[in-house]
């Protein structure tokens, strides 16, 4: 019996949660999704920033069909080559401690929340529970991960959210001096926000906030699950600003397309979690650790976060020209290669545009294009997605 892959066809079979656009993707190839009707899309959003090599990097399928043929899955009961390898790749990257592996950036925040609080409980401060996150954040769908995330649209409903758990004003010392005190367990924060907009802490914020932290002594925790793995031109953001967090989470990218997540942690957290603590049965699966591991190889050696840096810089000075000839552009926010373009409506409208012409983008935040492609994109392939944007544009002012 066939089974019709669309839109009519998602409707039944699924709730109703993604608005998935109306495409039936058979497979991809470098930077382009391919279409059951024989169509090509250049994808500037790369399974949102998930893809950094693109579609059939040979080095990561090789990796996945190696150890699928050694053991696809054995739990965390047993001790496994891979994980242990790609623990040791993160803690050499970082300088960091410890590492726990599970599957998705939510459950990376969730157990890096966990942590935090029973790393507080040693304290031996009962009310030490309190975690703040930033306005305009996010970090997850999960309840503890998603009571942090500031958006009124995915917490309605879901009440009541997980008690204390507090927002501070993005970018705004004043106010997180206020929302932090004694009690405060962690600070999450994403060093460049980026379901938010794209907007990057300043480093004022980050002063205060490594003040407050010696003041009152609580852990940083950096949210790297979309900003991390080289995107933004440093294997961490962090790594960008004058900060040690104490919590790492990473996560999109780590297993090369299949799901992994991680928290790394350094050594004021290191004995926090005993056996039993906490776990989970798929976390740090040894294919998506093979994967994850040719991925971060392949980061370095195609040294490609010198090519994001590059890449997005070309990309900015692309939208920085047609922002001078369009006034529908409000501002250009780029780091590496996350970059987000403000816009005077609702970013949707490209969304639909680029779609008619073969370009993958997306809308983030109402008002913002936002462009995540993979990083191993090329100029040229750049520049189609730029006269893309410009051929919508100068239409729209026509129109
Ligand atoms: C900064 C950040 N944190 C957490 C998450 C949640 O990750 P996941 O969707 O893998 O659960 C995301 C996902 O977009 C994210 O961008």
């Amino acid at each position: 019996m066939s089974l019709d892959i669309n839109k009519e066809t998602e409707q039944q079979l699924f709730f109703h949660n993604y608005a998935r656009l109306p495409l039936a993707v058979t497979h991809g190839e470098g930077s382009y999704l391919f279409t059951s009707d024989g169509s090509r899309y250049l994808d500037m959003i790369s399974g949102i920033g998930v893809s950094a090599l693109g579609y059939g990097d040979r080095r990561v399928i090789d990796a996945i069909v190696r150890q699928s043929e050694r053991i696809i899955h054995a739990s965390n009961l047993f001790m496994l080559e891979p994980q242990f390898r790609l623990a040791e790749t993160l803690l050499d990257i970082s300088g960091l401690s410890k590492v726990f592996l599970a599957n998705s950036g939510t459950e990376a925040v969730e157990a890096a929340l966990k942590l935090s609080r029973k790393w507080a409980s040693r304290s031996g401060k009962q009310e030490k529970r309190e975690i703040v996150s930033l306005s305009n954040c996010f970090h997850g769908r999960t309840y503890g991960a998603m009571s942090l995330t500031d958006k009124p649209k995915y917490l309605e409903g879901y009440e009541p959210l997980l008690p204390g758990t507090t927002n501070a004003a993005f970018n705004d010392p004043g106010d997180l001096a206020k929302k932090v005190n004694g009690n405060t367990a962690a600070v999450i924060v994403e060093f460049i926000q980026g379901e938010g907009g794209i907007h990057r802490i300043s480093d004022e914020f980050v002063a205060a906030l490594n003040e407050l932290r010696d003041q009152h002594g609580f852990l940083v925790v950096a949210d790297e699950i979309q900003a991390g793995c080289g995107r933004t031109g440093t294997f961490f953001s962090y790594m960008q600003f004058d900060i040690a967090p104490d919590l790492v989470c990473l996560a999109k990218p780590l297993g090369g397309g299949l799901p992994l997540s991680a928290v790394i942690g350094n050594s004021k957290v290191e004995e926090v979690f005993s056996a039993g603590s906490h776990g989970t049965t798929f976390g740090g699966n040894p294919v998506a650790c093979a994967a994850g591991l040719a991925l971060i190889d392949a980061i370095y050696h195609d040294n490609l976060m010198e090519r994001a840096v590059e890449t997005g810089k070309s990309i900015r000075e692309g939208l920085e020209n047609m922002a001078s000839r369009h006034p529908q552009i409000q501002e250009i926010r780029q780091y590496g290669l996350m970059i987000g373009t403000t816009v005077k409506r609702d970013a949707s409208y490209y969304v639909q545009e680029a779609l008619k012409r073969k370009v993958l983008v997306n809308a983030t935040s109402g008002n913002v294009v936002r462009l995540l492609p993979p990083l191993t994109i090329t100029s040229e392939e750049a520049q189609i997605c730029l006269d893309c944007l410009d051929e919508i544009f100068s239409e729209e002012k026509e129109g």
